[in-house]
């Protein structure tokens, strides 16, 4: 028998704790996609895409969707607050026809349901000073509760009433005496208005993934993953507890649609110039200082999701473990980081850290334990600055200090940087 199949789905995530701009990878690589997908986490992401000169936040949609041969999966692994998903559709309807062949919502993907948004809150509220400082979208409790096996999924919708009613009772004893403690009340009717809610506005688009998937895999057509959140976030091998509930590492991003590791054929890991973080959690090259808050002011550095300031520093090599397999790097923001360094006079990278007492090459997978943060060693450094000339269309028209800066990531990771991002717009991008 012959072994014969196509790998051809592309994967785009974050390398370090989101907000990489994965948006703009999401943008080109979807321009030939058939099919493009979210497979995991839920509106905690907040995805800008530049089209026609506008800008488009998007939480949960993949943004790949503005291409018109494109059909946009939300697939199973994803939690999806059914509010938000309508809202979005209609926001982006001033852009695309949205259709049920264009948007299709997993039947199997868990609601997040008012419930999980106060507790989400609660158990901010119940870490003290340890908070995560979550995006208070209800996305821990949603996957806790999936976990636990009380869930409402997309497809309980369509259930009889009398059916529909029991589910939502279980899920509410599920955690009674919690609400009970806390102050909360809610009756099965509002929940079940709710669920009633999101079956008049999303009904249509609910459907089984699997049909346009494996049919486009078969055929070896282009399907891309628009990835949220990141690596160190990742609720198996990211920073915990200072990480989101889903996992967004390759493997588990490919999980949240069920595709099997062979069909992956790019695995691209998105990285900025420098580094942020929004939330709590350790961020080695964290500048808590001058340097910081210019690379926050001119990268732009504020949530897409909560409008919080971002924590910024010095890009860090070290986080881009080899393990995960990236086949390829988009680096963005190789504009700003040329303009701070004209600013502030020398910027650095992170290749290595002191840690208890030693150096090491590696991220530790125990912070939460000695509670010691890495301590950075930035063995390369640019003095100066760059600006990108008018016209800069590719990699040998960049001045020659950022040809080596992203050269020096290149050799560093033993990964190509493929997509340059070198200004806001989605034009302002050199493919290698
Ligand atoms: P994109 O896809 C940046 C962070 C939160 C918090 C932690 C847990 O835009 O890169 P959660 O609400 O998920 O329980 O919060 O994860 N976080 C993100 N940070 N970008 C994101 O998504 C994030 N999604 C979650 O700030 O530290
Ligand atoms: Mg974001």
């Amino acid at each position: 028998m012959e072994r014969n199949f196509n790998p051809c789905v592309v994967e785009i995530l974050g390398a370090y704790w989101g907000d990489e701009g994965k948006g703009r990878a999401a943008f080109f690589e979807s321009q030939d996609a058939h099919l493009v997908l979210r497979t995991t986490g839920g509106d905690n992401a907040g995805h800008t895409v530049y089209f026609k000169g506008e800008k488009i936040p998007l939480h949960l949609i993949p943004s790949g969707i503005i291409w018109p041969q494109t059909t946009a999966v939300i697939c199973n692994g994803v939690v999806i607050n059914p509010v938000i998903l309508y809202e979005e559709i209609q926001m982006l309807s001033k852009y695309v026809d949205i259709t049920p062949e264009k948007l299709l919502i997993s039947g199997s993907a868990n609601m997040i349901l008012p419930y999980h948004i106060d507790l989400d809150g609660i158990q901010e509220r119940k870490r003290g000073n340890q908070k995560i400082g979550t995006t208070n979208r209800g996305i821990g409790p949603c996957y806790s509760f999936k976990s636990d096996r009380f869930s409402l999924r997309m497809h309980d919708v369509f259930r009889d009433e009398k059916d529909l009613i029991e589910l939502i009772k279980l899920n509410l004893k599920n955690r009674e005496e919690e609400f009970r403690k806390a102050g909360l009340t809610y009756s099965v009717e509002e929940i079940y208005e709710y669920c009633m809610e999101a079956k008049r506005n999303l009904g249509k688009f609910i459907g089984n993934p699997d049909l346009v998937l494996w049919p486009a895999i078969r055929d070896g057509k282009k399907v891309v993953i628009e990835g949220a959140q990141a690596d160190r976030l990742d609720l198996e091998v990211g920073d915990s507890p200072y990480c989101t509930s889903s996992y967004c590492n390759p493997s588990g991003t490919l999980s949240g649609a069920g595709i099997g590791p062979k069909f992956a054929n790019k695995i691209i890991a998105t990285v900025k110039a420098y580094c942020s973080r929004v939330g709590n959690g350790p961020f080695p090259t964290i500048q808590n200082n001058d340097a910081g808050d210019t690379i926050r002011r001119l990268g732009h550095e504020y949530g897409t999701t909560t409008g919080r300031p971002r924590d910024c520093g010095y890009l860090d090599l070290v986080p881009i473990n080899p393990l995960r397999g990236y086949t390829d790097l988009c680096l963005n923001h190789l504009d700003t980081i040329g303009l701070i360094g004209k600013e502030i006079g020398c910027i650095y990278i992170c290749t290595a850290y002191i840690y208890q007492g030693e150096k090491i090459t590696y991220y530790p997978d125990d912070i939460s334990v000695t509670k010691e943060i890495p301590t950075p060693l930035y063995e390369k450094t640019f003095n100066g600055g760059w600006e990108i000339p008018e016209g800069c269309k590719s990699f040998e028209d960049l001045p020659k200090k950022a040809q080596e800066f992203v050269e020096f990531i290149e050799e560093f990771t033993q990964t190509p940087v493929s997509i340059i991002g070198i200004g806001p717009r989605n034009e302002d991008t050199i493919i290698r």
